[in-house]
């Protein structure tokens, strides 16, 4: 559905010193320099498939989103999306995809959501019927009823977006982009969307790329995962074999009388310790021989040895990717360095 190829966009941005000698010394020699916001990223995504971008502020993840839905024109590479080149905004193209930005909005704030949706069913050619049925549907699945009636203005941001998210799928996409829906939404609405994409997702086949920097939406929605670090990729792969790359494990004991922490201690790093349950971190390699070690020497009951959270993985593997980033960085700035 989706096949993208050495993707990149550079934006030149002019570099400009404070104060008025600096605007001077721009306006006679403008320096400039790239900004590489998109450098040279590629994958594939089948239809119905729902994959999560993640990064820190800055990696990437809009600039692509809008080269994939056709809002900007790569520098190199190429893309397409069911059949199409995004950038040259045909109307069958429109027709099958959208694009939802958890910062803009879309619908007319002096107006009803309901006046902005009958905007869109004319944009989009939606026929009487199927628009009546899929509002129909939304309305139910989102709990729309006495939202849509209200100008937009007076809405909160949670019924705000279940509005702007039910009008940018009036249509019945086939491809939803979604830049940071939930954004600013609290943890409850946060499902509410989540839980509404994934129905959505089922019911029509849908393919969802989906873009947060809440890692508990990606890691709930999605079965696949990007990660993006300064415009390119540093991990792509489903969410199963994402446990693999955890660098430790968790052991959670139960034990049958109180012992010290400073016992605890010596076998690993001590998450929790309350009472007679505990939780220590154990690397990955060492993790069966330690539990071994903690059955023969200490008062135990029970003994788990479990993943750590999903979360926490995606975490590692990001701060890991940073440093490699900074350590290339590093051993570049002492080549330049060196006459
Ligand atoms: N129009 C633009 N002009 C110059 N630089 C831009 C522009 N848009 C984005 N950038 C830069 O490109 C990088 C990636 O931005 P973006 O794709 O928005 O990241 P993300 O969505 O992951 O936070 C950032 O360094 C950002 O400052
Ligand atoms: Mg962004």
């Amino acid at each position: 559905m989706i096949h993208v190829q050495d993707l990149q966009k550079h934006y030149t941005v002019s570099e400009k010193e404070a104060g008025f000698l600096g605007s001077l010394r721009a306006f006679v020699r403008p320096k400039t320099k790239v900004v590489k916001a998109v450098d040279g990223v590629s994958f594939d995504i089948a239809a119905g498939e729902r994959v999560g971008f993640l990064g820190a502020n800055g990696a990437g993840k809009t600039t692509t989103l809008k080269m994939l839905s056709g809002l900007l024109h790569p520098t190199g590479g190429s893309v397409q999306v069911a059949g199409f080149t995004p950038f040259q905004r045909k109307t069958d193209f429109l027709k099958k995809i959208t694009l939802v930005m958890g910062q803009k909005q879309q619908l007319i704030w002096d107006l009803p959501a309901q006046d902005s949706f009958l905007v869109n069913q004319a944009i989009f050619e939606i026929g009487d019927l199927e628009f009546k049925a899929t509002l129909k549907e939304f309305t139910e699945i989102l709990e729309l009823d006495g939202i849509l009636k209200k100008q937009v203005r007076k809405l909160s941001l949670g019924e705000r977006m279940k509005c702007e998210l039910a009008a940018a799928l009036l249509h019945r996409p086939k491809v939803l982009f979604l830049d940071e829906p939930t954004i600013g939404l609290d943890v409850n609405m946060q499902v509410r969307i989540r839980e509404f994409i994934a129905e959505y997702n089922r019911r029509f086949e849908a393919t969802v790329i989906l873009t947060s920097h809440y890692m508990a939406d990606v890691t709930a929605l999605c079965e696949r995962i990007i990660v993006v670090e300064k415009g390119q990729i540093v991990l792509d792969g489903g969410i199963d074999s994402l446990m693999q790359r955890a660098q430790n494990k968790i052991i959670k004991l139960e034990f049958s009388h109180l012992i010290p922490r400073a016992q605890l201690e010596r076998y690993g790093t001590v998450q929790e310790l309350d009472g007679l349950s505990a939780q220590i971190l154990i690397p990955r390699a060492q993790a069966s021989q330690v539990a071994s070690r903690l059955l023969g020497e200490l008062p135990i009951a029970d003994v788990t040895i479990e993943d750590p959270p999903i979360e926490s993985i995606i975490g590692e593997i990001m701060s890991e990717a940073r440093v490699n980033q900074q350590n290339q960085r590093i051993d570049l700035e002492m080549m330049e360095a060196k006459p």
